[in-house]
């Protein structure tokens, strides 16, 4: 550690203007340029006004942003291990200049903030991402997410709050520091340990964190980290559920809306300095979730012994808990005598036992989160999906897609909504033609609505032509996330189909009358890895939505 650099004191630096100053800052914001903020910006800039990023006193310039990437120290040598930066678009910067300011809305319009610019510069993204996660490789997750989201020209300056972003959920469960710090007052907390996760927590995690802040004679905040873009109602709710399994004069929930920035040691230091702020003199975590940051134990020694002491918040990782069924208890592995029987669930074997409709031991979690579970991940057999035909014109893609229809309507349950390739053709696409970026768009908007559907629960059926094996991946995407999709390619061979030419289309399609037919004047990319395959050449319609009952039936979705 650097001798002449003092810890920082803690004290919070909000950047809220006064009223009379946000009529000013308001006013004269009708003539600045204005900036719409990400929901990552915006995220920053509510933890910037609201004095979570303590000392920062806006986005950084350029020199505070050197000095971070070398040596995660600010400018005037304050330990802060991540750029907090402004980022926008080439076109944007070009128009913007030292001196000038810089209203900062949301993406309604709203005015949360001015920027009063000192810097405008083109950082080296390469050089960053080499100093953030110690690769710049495009393929490492975090520097593929940093490559992705980032913007070529950064914003740095003073910032003057004019509105707080509001959070419309969970309102119960959010304390800025200020609030927290006055809480922990009022209850006559003097040392408080964060406890951090942005996992649900279980049996095992509370006994952990219970017995660690009964060891160190601390209170306990359970700081969860929720990201607003992200899915994190259910987690919340699960956290609230959790609350009630605690010593209740002793514990105190708070969800922490603060952007991921891909892990590694800094971010894990970020979230350190960030708890001191909220008045807490320890974070806790569990080893394996510091893993999850890209941190080993090593490196984590490492990161102590340098900032430990300057940081202004002791950190405290404690070994993952197994149960242990002899003494019906939680212990550290290391703990557990030889020949005693230990069980544990991974987050790969509780998907699997959710997906699956399995059993969960009672001495994994507590009912209530169980149940929360269960509704987020609920069993294939009653989860929603997307049956995804493709193939030639004239493959058979409709008349399968029918006849499943008919199946799946017959055998009740979840709602089913057909969109057929020439239906939707009438109705949602009704002003697109054939060329490559008309077939597209229309197959997104199919995939946008199938994952409403998946979303919500119901079965959604697609037959387009879908030719594009890059579309079908990103509606594969889309959909993915809510519920099952499965890809069938109707896999008729052109011959098959140009010799059926129910609608004789083909034969105007080789006379030129139509252009861009697919298979003659315009591609079909074939799947690569469909989940299903079926020449319908040879088997009744019938058979071929049979084919598709087997599959659903084995892969658990229909019971
Ligand atoms: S795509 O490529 O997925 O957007 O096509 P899709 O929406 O499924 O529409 C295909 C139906 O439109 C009729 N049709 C054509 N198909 C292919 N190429 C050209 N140029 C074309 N022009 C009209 C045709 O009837 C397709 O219906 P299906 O049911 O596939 O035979």
């Amino acid at each position: 550690m650097n001798e002449l650099i003092a810890p920082y004191g803690g004290e919070l630096v909000d950047l809220f203007a006064d009223d009379a100053r946000i009529a000013e800052l308001k006013e004269a914001a009708l003539s600045m340029p204005s900036w719409d903020v990400t929901p990552r910006q915006q995220a920053d800039l509510d933890l910037l006004m609201n004095g979570a990023y303590s000392p920062l006193r806006g986005f950084m310039g350029w020199e505070d942003y050197g000095r971070v990437l070398r040596e995660m120290r600010l400018a005037d040598g304050t330990l802060w291990p991540l750029p907090i930066t402004l980022d926008v678009s080439e076109a944007f910067g070009d128009k913007l200049a030292p001196g000038q300011s810089l209203a900062l809305r949301d993406l309604e319009g709203v005015l949360l903030a001015v920027l009063h610019i000192d810097d405008v510069w083109r950082p080296d993204h390469a050089a960053e991402a080499l100093a953030l996660y110690g690769s710049s490789d495009p393929q490492h997750p975090g520097v593929a997410q940093f490559l992705a989201t980032t913007q070529p020209v950064y914003v740095g300056g003073r910032v003057e709050g004019v509105e707080a972003v509001m959070h419309h959920s969970f309102t119960d469960l959010r304390f800025s520091p200020a609030e927290l710090r006055a809480q922990f007052a009022k209850r006559g907390w003097v040392q408080v340990a964060a406890y951090h996760s942005a996992a649900p927590l279980h049996a095992a995690q509370r006994e952990l964190s219970v017995r660690a802040v009964r060891e160190l004679g601390v209170n306990l905040l359970l700081h969860p980290v929720v990201e607003e873009e992200d899915d994190y109602y259910y987690r919340a709710r699960c956290y609230r559920a959790l609350l009630d399994h605690y010593p209740q004069q002793t514990t105190q929930l708070s969800l922490l809306s603060i952007p991921s920035r891909g892990g590694g040691v800094r971010e894990m230091l970020w979230h350190a300095v960030v708890r001191r702020n909220f008045g807490c003199s320890h974070m806790l975590w569990e080893a394996g979730a510091a893993r999850g940051y890209g941190i080993e134990d090593k490196g984590l020694q490492e990161v102590l012994s340098r900032y430990g002491a300057e940081l202004g918040v002791q950190l405290i990782a404690r070994e993952p808990l197994v149960y242990v069924e002899d003494s019906a208890g939680f212990e550290p592995l290391a703990q557990v005598g030889a020949g005693a029987r230990t069980q544990s669930i991974d987050e790969a074997e509780l998907q699997r036992r959710l997906r699956e409709g399995l059993e969960i031991p009672a001495w994994f979690s507590y009912p209530e989160i169980i149940a929360e579970l269960r509704i987020r991940y609920p069993a294939r057999s009653k989860q929603g999906l997307t049956l995804f035909f493709t193939g030639l014109s004239g493959a058979g893609k409709s008349t399968i897609a029918k006849a499943v229809l008919a199946k799946l309507l017959e055998l009740g349950g979840r709602p089913v909504t057909l969109l057929d390739g020439d239906v939707v053709r009438k109705n949602l696409s009704s002003e697109l033609g054939f060329s490559r970026e008309h077939r597209n768009l229309n197959i997104r908007r199919i995939g946008y609505v199938a994952s409403e559907i998946t979303k919500n629960g119901g079965i959604a059926i697609c037959a387009p032509i879908a030719p594009y094996a890059e579309m079908r991946r990103e509606v594969r995407q889309m959909i993915s996330q809510y519920g099952g999709f499965i890809e069938v390619h109707v896999a008729t061979s052109l011959e098959v189909c140009e010799g059926r030419d129910r609608k004789g289309l083909y034969a105007k399609a080789r006379a030129g009358i139509i252009k861009e037919f697919t298979g003659i004047s315009d591609p079909y990319e074939a799947p690569e890895n469909p989940e299903l395959k079926i020449d319908t050449h040879g088997l009744t319609i019938d058979e071929a939505a049979q084919r598709v009952f087997l599959y659903l039936e084995q892969q658990g979705y229909i019971v």
